[in-house]
């Protein structure tokens, strides 16, 4: 088989086969096939689209390219979550060990972040002395003793789609949603979970710009998941403002203790319990979405989700001292306060822009050598419907004495805030659930 007849026949509109693309995906990484065929292919992908068949064969031929984690070695169904990205969001903190509470086992790789988006991999190290990295055998062991561990992720999971995905990126084929929907599941199918639960958002600071893009590609991907035996839901939100007021990896690391507590902003609060009950579903400890939220609120009530963090860092080294006392994480030297210029009620905040003021402050890394300032970042004062007055704080800029164009940082958040006279509607934050069952829209 040429692999000029393969891109020959997804220009034409045709299938490839499960053994087609086992043997164009084995051709890409081992050089065979290269980089200009590949973007051929991607860029017919790109206008052709792909069969819900042909994209669970790429996305099975991506995971297999590299290592797959082998979960067998824990008791019980693991249930892996996955956000397709957010300004300030921290729900990994939160969800990980609510529902460890609840008696799914939480075996987690997780990233660390590159622009305006942060990593929980960063957030976890902004606390003394905690470890991301430990043998396989520890991993599993962790997990069947205190029912969690969070590592960082194995350099070699799917590389087929790190290779792709850093063709698409310079070939304008990133916005296909056959190839984003294998991408996101290839590395979650490597990551061994039985069950994956998906956060997909939806809004000016997300891949997704409209609910109806933001569905098709939660159906593409719960599709994956049924046709390689992976039962996946998937939850579109809002991502029209940043999640909860805290941006930044010491301060989210803050804001997730205070969720834990049961004292956490709504939004973050709601949305963790939402994805949570699907895991709780999805893991067999609840028959039904209300009965799982029910066991989840006691656990947030009773301290015992709470009591799973701090099992957490003490298991891997961290300073359990942070749990009872967040003002021990790491402290900007600097508290800046983002004033508003106008009288009005916030209509957006772009969520971009402050992930990017954040990570120009130091929070977060514009190439993936950069060191991380866990002290610094973000917080909000303001949200979307909030009134404000002329003077009033925004936000608050947490800074190093020496941060460098702390005035244009100021002019960065003031200008990601947009006011109007009239107090803007109330936007939902829950919009639908995507399961193998259908779409189900909230929000009408
Ligand atoms: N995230 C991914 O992992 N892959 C994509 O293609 C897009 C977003």
């Amino acid at each position: 088989m040429r692999f000029v007849e393969l891109i020959g026949k997804k220009r034409d509109g045709g299938e490839l086969s499960s053994e087609e693309m086992q043997h164009l995906v084995r051709g890409y990484v081992s050089g065979d096939v290269p980089d200009y065929q590949m973007a051929a292919w991607a860029m017919a992908v790109f206008f052709r689209g792909m069969t819900a068949e042909e994209t669970a064969s790429l996305t099975l031929a991506m995971a297999q390219s590299g290592d797959q984690v082998n979960l067998n070695g824990i008791q019980g169904v693991k249930v892996d979550k996955h956000s397709t990205g957010g300004v300030g969001d921290k729900t990994t903190l939160i969800i990980a060990p609510l529902v460890a509470a609840a008696g799914v086992p939480v075996a987690k790789m997780s990233g660390r972040g590159l622009g305006h988006t942060g990593g929980t991999i960063d957030k976890l190290e902004s606390i003394t002395g905690f470890q991301i990295e430990m043998t396989r055998e520890r991993f599993l062991s962790q997990v069947n003793e205190i029912g969690m561990a969070v590592i960082g992720q194995s350099g070699n999971l799917a590389p087929a789609d790190k290779k792709l995905y850093a063709l698409r990126d310079v070939t304008g084929t990133v916005e296909s949603m056959p190839l984003i929907a294998s991408s996101i599941m290839s590395k979650k199918i490597a990551a061994g979970a039985d069950a994956i639960v998906l956060d997909v958002k939806m809004g000016s600071g997300a891949f997704m710009k409209t609910l109806d893009a933001a569905e098709e590609l939660a159906v593409a991907m719960v599709e994956i998941g049924s046709r390689v035996g992976r039962s996946t839901s998937a939850i579109i939100s809002d991502m029209d403002q940043p999640l909860g007021f805290a941006i930044g990896n010491a301060l989210e690391v803050a804001e997730a203790i205070q969720t834990l507590q049961g004292n956490g902003p709504d939004d973050l609060t709601e949305l963790c319990l939402m994805l949570s009950s699907h895991m709780v579903v999805l893991g067999g400890k609840a028959d039904g979405l209300k009965e799982a939220r029910k066991l989840l609120e006691d656990k947030l009530r009773s301290g015992e989700a709470l009591g799973k963090f701090r099992e957490l860092v003490s298991a891997q080294g961290g300073d359990v001292c942070i749990v009872e006392n967040p003002e021990l994480l790491p402290r900007a030297e600097r508290l800046i306060e983002v004033k508003a210029t106008e009288v009005g009620y916030v209509q957006a905040i772009e969520a971009e822009q402050l992930g990017l003021a954040a990570m120009r402050l130091g929070a977060g890394r514009a190439t993936k050598d950069d060191a991380i300032d866990y002290a610094v970042g973000i917080t909000l004062r303001k949200k979307v419907g909030d009134s404000v007055e002329a003077g009033e704080t925004l936000a608050v800029l947490h800074a190093q004495a020496g941060s460098e164009a702390l005035e244009e940082r100021v002019a960065q958040v003031r200008d990601a805030y947009t006011l109007q006279q009239e107090k803007p509607q109330q936007r939902p934050l829950l919009l639908s659930i995507v399961t193998a069952a259908g779409i189900d829209r909230l929000a009408e």
